[in-house]
């Protein structure tokens, strides 16, 4: 199956960087949010990202081109859909409004349509429980910021086709990215192991072992990752992290129960950076 058009759903953080290389790998794309302030965002944000890119030489004039003409945004969830070969789900991370969304673009789109969500923790298969032909829905789990990060996570349930598999495949590739297969199961691969790490990070602070600067200057310059795990979930956000080791806890088992000085800094409105204060004070 030829895909010429995709739609995305949700226009935040994610959905307006899976629309900016959607874009410019050459799909007609379509960005719809319930928020007309979060589309003129993420179009303004999407310039941004663009210009920077064409200045430093990181994107062609021909993918500069395609980012300018190929993007159409609006918010009737419908109307966008309709077209849409492909659809990227990137609405936030509650399992009712995905199952609703995927319900309605069902109903909405052409028959040979296929699905994908973005979530980075939910089942793929609690996502298709409203779906007439479930074997056309599948993961896609892409990473923040998305025209940077190289892997996309494709996540497949029971029910997922070979076909859909392979759609999705093709997809990722051209919009340059690589990809792993990963069965469905909580956190997949990343979040879980993400979790983990930075949930051990949190009790070795606790337990005082060592202080948040000098865990993370351990972890960089020890083990090799580009950030450390305080860096990391003041970017991700704290109240994040805790939902996920919350979910992950209950699905997984104790070694996901939250450390307590995570919930409590949460509980104090430390949330990283996009409050001023996480770990760290910015
Ligand atoms: N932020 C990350 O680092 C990250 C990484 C990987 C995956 N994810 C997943 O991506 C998804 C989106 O996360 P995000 O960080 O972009 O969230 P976000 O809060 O930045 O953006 C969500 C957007 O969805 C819109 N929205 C709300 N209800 C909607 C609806 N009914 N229909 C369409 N749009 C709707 C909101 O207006 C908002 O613009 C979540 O499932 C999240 O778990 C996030």
């Amino acid at each position: 199956m030829e895909i010429s058009t995709i739609a995305v759903i949700g226009a935040g953080t994610m959905g307006r960087g899976i629309a900016q290389v959607s874009a410019t790998a050459g799909f007609h794309t379509r960005m719809h949010d319930v928020s007309r302030v979060a589309l003129g965002r993420a179009v303004s944000e999407i310039e941004k990202n663009l210009r920077k890119g064409k200045d430093l030489g990181k994107i062609t004039e021909e993918q500069w081109a395609a980012g300018q003409q190929m993007l159409e945004t609006g918010t009737d969830l419908e109307e966008l859909v309709s077209g849409a070969d492909f659809v990227i789900e990137a609405a936030p991370e509650d399992a009712r409004l995905k199952v609703e969304i995927f319900e309605r673009c069902e109903a909405a789109s052409p028959a040979h349509a296929v699905f994908a969500s973005n979530t980075s923790s939910l089942a793929i298969s609690e996502l298709g429980a409203g779906l007439s032909d479930p074997s056309r829905l599948i993961g896609m789990h892409f990473f923040n910021p998305v025209h940077i990060m190289r892997l996309v996570e494709i996540v497949l349930s029971p029910a997922t086709s070979p076909s859909t598999c392979a759609a999705a495949e093709a997809v990722a590739l051209r919009m340059g990215k690589e990809t792993v297969q990963v069965k469905e199961a909580p956190g997949f691969v990343t979040t879980r192991l993400n979790a983990l790490i930075g949930n051990e990070a949190f009790w070795m602070l606790y337990e005082g072992l060592a202080s948040a600067r000098d865990i993370d200057k351990a972890v960089k310059l020890g083990l090799n990752h580009p950030m450390g795990p305080f860096e990391l979930v003041d970017l991700v956000g704290l109240d994040t992290r805790l939902s996920i080791l919350r979910f992950l806890h209950e699905r997984l088992g104790e070694k996901f129960r939250p450390c307590p000085l995570l919930e409590q800094y949460v509980q104090e409105g430390r949330l990283g950076r996009k409050t001023g204060r996480g770990v760290y004070d910015y």
